[in-house]
């Protein structure tokens, strides 16, 4: 199976998450953009989606699926998203895509958070993938220097703006032993509006598409 078709797999498997006559909230990247397509297929069954970027909320549109401001919504039961690395308490590195808060705001508000990925994504221990921050563009010679205080390497991602206005600073060689405080310890340098660490508010379940087909893996 190529990886496009593993991607397509658990992206038609998350679909039994689905509530009926709900709204679900919707992820980014190239696997959500999967989901989205399938989400296309079965749309008389829901009432709508919550998009976690502007890319995703023009593919849904595209589709004819109704977008809805998260503001606007009470509830979404059920959020799908993909991850750049998930290890087995289901604790995430995402923010490949730069969409990381927007992603951390849907899933802080959705009852149950699905994982959709392909058996590449899952990882023994975070942090091999580089560490996508957010930062505001005025704080970026301090966040910089404040995330070499504790022993990354953070690189500017050139050329690349945030929905949200915002810069990405990718770091590598963080040792992410406990990721729910790692989370907390970034989140608090001045200047930062969110790190692609989803350890505080892991996965509830995560699908991830296999040679062998889709394993359900949830948090142990
Ligand atoms: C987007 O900002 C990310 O959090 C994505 O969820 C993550 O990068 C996974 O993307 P792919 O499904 O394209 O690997």
């Amino acid at each position: 199976m190529t990886q496009d078709e593993l991607k397509k797999a658990v992206a038609r498997a998350a679909l039994a998450y689905l509530v009926d006559g709900e709204i679900v909230g919707v992820g980014t990247g190239s696997t959500a953009n999967c989901f989205i397509d399938e989400l296309a297929r079965i749309q008389h069954r829901i009432r709508g989606a919550v998009a976690s970027s502007e890319a995703s909320r023009q593919r849904l549109e595209g589709h004819g699926i109704p977008v809805f401001d998260l503001d606007k919504v009470d509830a979404i039961p059920v959020y799908v998203d993909g991850a750049d690395e998930i290890n087995a308490a289901l604790q995430m590195i995402k923010g490949g895509g730069g969409a990381l808060t927007r992603e951390k705001i849907v899933a802080a508000v959705a009852t149950k958070f699905v994982c959709i990925a392909d058996g590449s994504k899952l990882v023994a221990v975070l942090g091999q993938f580089p560490l996508p921050v957010e930062v505001i563009p005025m704080a970026l010679g301090h966040v910089r220097r404040q995330l070499a205080a504790i022993g990354g390497t953070p690189t500017l991602r050139e050329g690349f703006v945030t929905d949200n206005g915002n810069l990405i600073v990718d770091v590598k060689g963080l040792a992410i032993v406990d990721a729910t405080a790692l989370e907390a310890r970034i989140n608090q340098i001045v200047g930062v509006v969110s790190n692609g660490l989803f350890a505080q508010r892991p996965a509830d379940v995560c699908l991830l598409a296999t040679a062998n087909g889709v394993q359900t893996l949830t948090a142990n």
